[in-house]
């Protein structure tokens, strides 16, 4: 039915001269017949050369300085909501500044389409929540504009069919990564190692699945933080991806020495967040070149999560608060997002989240209300499910096969 429905005519918008009249008539969205299929090819040829991670930069790539107007013209945008004065002033600031052109318009359109849907869509994420963002469009029949309830079509369905799905997506599981961080609870992240158990994870109802390296690097055969790991890695976060939920990789040191090379590296993951750690095989990388790396994958794909792991702890390796602290402010003054010291003792972790603001990740193992009241904000499982399914593994096949145990079951 909805299906149906969507085939007809978006509603008719009336020719306007100027403001938020002249957008509406002259974007893709309230247009039909060969004024759509002109301005569809407008609006997608817009958007492919697009690579963004926050709103911010998909504003800054389609229409530098918009997005301020773009806040204010957003209640006004759909015909039948008020055009406030405010926001016929923001269309004309914008068209004095690019012209009046159906470029300007498809440019303006495309940026109303993401602000209001795309932060409305990484709140449900954050809250677990499967309803659509938009749950309803309309359409013109014989008989007047009639509702489309758009449930099971959360991004349309047909010729306008919504364009921007797969980098809202990504924007929006961006935005709903970096909420979880700033919660009341902390956010309970569990590591998988391969999809099957990343499914398994989102399915159970987890809001985020994060990667294990150690998971990967032994489901592949290769030593864990030997950098031997990078196309397995590469593979499965990429695979991830088409996860519902956000998904956060864990990259070692990042595969390279240089801070291009790991920021290209990161960015071709589309993950919401990475784990970069500062330990090397047997010794602790120089602050200085870790804060490198972790500005430049901060400089290219500003969305995803940056994760910086302190060895420390982990290595047992220059193993003091001091040395955590000195470490933890180069990464932040760097544009880390949080910080992840296994392994912290739990003194120092009340010392560390009365230093700093930023999240602070621990591995699971201690009561979670008891990190929660000590101030941490991400509990994670590390390597420990796939310890414990290699073990379950081997325990089950001894119970199957020991002798007695009748054979045959499927
Ligand atoms: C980067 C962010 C986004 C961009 C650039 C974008 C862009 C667009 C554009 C240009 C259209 C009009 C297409 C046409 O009429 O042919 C559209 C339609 C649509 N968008 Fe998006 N959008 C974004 C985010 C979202 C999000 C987060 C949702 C909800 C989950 C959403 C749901 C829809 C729906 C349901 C339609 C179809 C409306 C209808 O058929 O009447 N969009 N989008």
């Amino acid at each position: 039915m909805t299906e149906k429905l969507l085939t007809l005519p978006v509603p008719h918008v009336p020719a306007g001269e100027s403001g938020v009249a002249w957008l509406r008539s002259t974007v893709v969205r309230f247009s039909n017949g060969t004024e759509h299929a002109r301005r569809r090819a407008l609006t997608t040829a817009l958007l492919e050369g697009v690579d963004a991670t926050t709103l911010d930069e998909l504003a800054a790539q389609v229409l530098p300085g918009a997005l301020d107007d773009v806040a204010v013209i957003a209640p006004s945008y759909q015909p039948h909501e008020d055009i406030t004065s405010a926001a016929d002033r923001a269309v004309e600031r914008l068209v004095a500044r690019h012209g009046r052109t159906e470029t300007t318009a498809a440019r303006i359109g495309l940026l109303v389409q993401a602000w209001a849907a795309t932060r409305a869509f990484a709140g449900h994420l954050t809250a677990g929540n499967p309803a659509p963002p938009v749950p309803l469009t309309r359409r013109e029949t014989a008989a007047g504009v009639v509702e489309v309830d758009l449930t099971g079509h959360p991004f349309g369905h047909g010729a306008h069919a919504c364009p921007g799905r797969e980098l809202a997506t990504k924007i929006a599981k961006n935005m709903a990564f970096r909420a979880l961080h700033h919660r009341d609870e902390p956010l309970l992240l569990p590591n998988a190692w391969d999809h099957a158990t990343a499914v398994a994870l989102q399915e159970a109802g987890y809001l985020a699945v994060g990667t294990t390296s150690f998971g990967v690097s032994a489901a592949h055969g290769v030593p864990d933080a030997s950098g031997l790991a990078e196309e397995p890695t590469r593979t499965l976060a990429r695979l991830l991806t088409t996860l519902p939920c956000p998904v956060t990789a864990d990259v070692e040191a990042g595969f390279s020495a240089d801070p291009g090379e790991v920021a290209e590296y990161v960015a071709s993951l589309g993950v919401s967040g990475v784990n970069l750690e500062d330990g090397r095989a047997d010794h602790l990388a120089d602050p200085a070149h870790q804060a490198e790396l972790v500005a430049a994958v901060k400089r290219r794909c500003p969305g995803v999560f940056v994760n910086a792991r302190v060895d420390t702890h982990w290595l047992g390796i220059d193993a003091t608060l001091p040395e955590v602290l000195t470490r933890a402010e180069h990464y932040l003054a760097a544009g880390a997002d949080g910080i992840f010291v296994p392994r912290l003792p739990l003194p120092d972790v009340a010392a560390f989240t009365a230093t700093f603001d930023a999240p602070l990740n621990v591995l699971a193992g201690e009561p979670v209300r008891r990190l929660a009241d000590l101030g941490v904000r991400r509990i994670s499982t590390g390597s420990q499910l796939f310890r414990a399914a290699r073990a379950a593994a081997v325990a089950t096949a001894d119970a199957l096969l020991s002798p007695g145990t009748r054979s045959g079951a499927a």
